[in-house]
């Protein structure tokens, strides 16, 4: 609390100073309105770049933009006002240098108010974690499964399956840690390798599909509340289902216009039986008035 007695904002430091501690919980969110539903419940709100995927539709994350993530984080930023919003870096830009990365994670500061940028990688994106580290940029990085890179990798399937797999995760974790990350999500990736890396690892892991080993977890909020379309990944656990609502809102709604139903008198402005509430703001200048 302030000493104007605002709840404050959950800040990168105290997110940090969690590791090992009480679970850090988090949740994605792309707007205002999910944001602030959100808020009171979670430590970190994440404007993830799955946005691309849960409410544009595209296949993949690749062809999200720096102006959709600074679009979406400022919304998110308004929203909110308790939990510490970190919003990602979208693929291209930051990959192709440490100043590229600057110039990207600085506008998404800039423009939309959060506290902490993410990208993904690991051993490769050190210099770059530490370049923006060193100019007053707090980063979380996000290892294991990297979906801005399964053009590459040949699909999402989980990480640590091998040998191989395990020594890259590790090594990535242990780097990016090192490089001055202050949390990172680690996503799908098996049990025993989540476990060593929230061991060995310094700052806070934020699990998706990589087990309660974890310092926190991290869902994404639609596949949470069964408002995705399609296959729904094995590490989702689904805590409502909106989609039914709606789809059984829509119906009633088009059932009750088809036949006549509505609007109602009391719907109706002029028809002296008006108990809705004030217009809001944009629904009076849509009509163009100042009518109550
Ligand atoms: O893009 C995203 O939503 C994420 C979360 C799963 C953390 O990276």
């Amino acid at each position: 609390m302030s000493a104007i007695g605002h709840i404050r904002r959950i800040s990168v430091p105290e997110i940090a100073a969690r590791k090992g501690g009480d679970k850090i919980v988090c949740l994605t969110a792309y707007n205002a309105a999910m944001a602030k539903i959100l808020d009171p419940f979670v430590d970190l709100l994440i404007v993830g770049d799955s946005l691309g995927m849960v409410l544009y539709g595209f296949e993949t994350t690749l062809p999200v933009t720096l102006d959709m993530m600074i679009l979406h984080g400022s919304a998110v930023v308004r929203g909110s006002d308790h939990a510490c919003v970190v919003v990602d870096l979208p693929f291209a830009s930051y990959q192709q240098s440490p100043r590229a990365a600057f110039k990207a994670a600085a506008r998404v500061m800039a423009e939309t108010g959060c506290s902490a940028v993410k990208l993904e990688g690991g051993v490769e994106m050190a210099e770059t974690v530490a370049f923006l580290v060193a100019r007053g940029i707090p980063v979380m990085a996000h290892v294991g499964l990297q979906p801005q890179s399964v053009m590459k990798t040949g699909g999402y399937r989980a990480r640590g399956k091998t040998d191989k797999e395990v020594a890259r995760v590790l090594a990535d974790a242990r780097t990016i840690a090192d490089a001055g990350a202050f949390a990172l999500v680690i996503e799908g990736t098996i049990e025993s390798v989540a476990r060593r890396v929230t061991e060995e690892i310094v700052v806070p892991t934020i699990g998706i599909g990589a087990s309660p080993a974890c310092d926190g977890q991290v869902l994404v909020t639609e596949d949470l509340i069964g408002f995705t379309q399609g296959v729904v990944p094995r590490f989702v656990k689904r805590y409502a289902d909106i989609g039914r609502e709606i789809a059984a809102a829509a119906e009633s709604f088009a059932r009750d216009v088809r036949e006549g139903k509505f609007p109602e008198p009391g719907h109706c402005y002029g028809s002296g039986k008006d108990t809705s509430a004030p217009l809001r703001k944009s629904a009076a200048r849509r009509a163009g008035g100042n009518e109550p």
